[in-house]
């Protein structure tokens, strides 16, 4: 397995694109998994409201990298390995967020002040890197985790397709997270999860 290495996301890098080309690269590659209904077949890193939203995700994490998490914070790492000529490209990418995304509100609030978490809307690797990202989506949950206890939290929620006869839910319980509730968005059945650190 590669050596990761993680960095904060830049839009001077092109982290937002190259979260984007990771999409592209999974649509692709879910039906291999029978979870072809996950995310639709058709690519999305040409559709301008993905790109904006993504670009929006990176400019706040730069924007807010030195300053304290707040209500509104979100942070954007890219894991990194070495290709066979050594150099560092990047492998997958997390986006950590200080509210629950819009469409689970419905099923766990925003923000819970009375036991608070850290959302994880997205952890995506890029599988047109092949065995060079193999193992960056786990290190990333290791990287959160630190993160998590750096900013004071214990708790870290994240939610996932459920489909597939729960495939993905349980790769998130074989690292440790427990699920919550499941919800049905616009015909999508997801599954919202939460891992607590001691
Ligand atoms: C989740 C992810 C970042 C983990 O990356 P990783 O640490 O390199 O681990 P792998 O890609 O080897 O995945 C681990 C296992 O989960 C399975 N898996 C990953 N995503 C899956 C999915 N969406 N549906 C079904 N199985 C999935 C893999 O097939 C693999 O199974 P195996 O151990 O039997 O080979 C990466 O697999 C990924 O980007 N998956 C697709 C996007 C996705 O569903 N992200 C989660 C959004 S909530």
């Amino acid at each position: 397995m590669s050596t990761f290495t993680v960095r904060p996301a830049s839009l001077a890098t092109n982290d937002d694109a190259f979260l984007l080309e990771c999409f592209d690269s999974q649509i692709k590659w879910l039906p291999s998994v029978g979870a072809g209904d996950q995310w639709g077949s058709e690519p999305v890193s040409g559709e301008p409201d993905t790109q904006n939203r993504y670009r929006k995700y990176v400019q706040t994490s730069q924007d807010g990298e030195r300053q304290p998490w707040g209500e509104d914070s979100c942070r954007v790492y890219i894991a990194e390995a070495n290709d066979q000529n050594g150099k560092a490209v990047p492998v997958a990418g997390l986006i950590l967020t200080a509210k629950a995304s819009d469409y689970v509100q419905s099923t766990i609030p925003a923000q819970d002040p009375t036991d608070p978490f850290i959302y994880m809307p997205l952890l995506i690797s890029d599988r047109e890197k092949g065995s060079l990202s193999k193992g960056a989506g786990v290190t990333l949950i290791e990287f959160a985790k630190k993160e998590l206890v750096m900013l004071g939290f214990k708790r870290l929620c994240c939610d996932c397709w459920s489909g597939n006869e729960r495939r993905l839910v349980q790769f998130y319980e074989s690292k440790g997270f427990k699920a919550l509730a499941s919800f049905t968005h616009d015909g999508w059945p997801g599954q919202v999860l939460e891992l607590r650190l001691e």
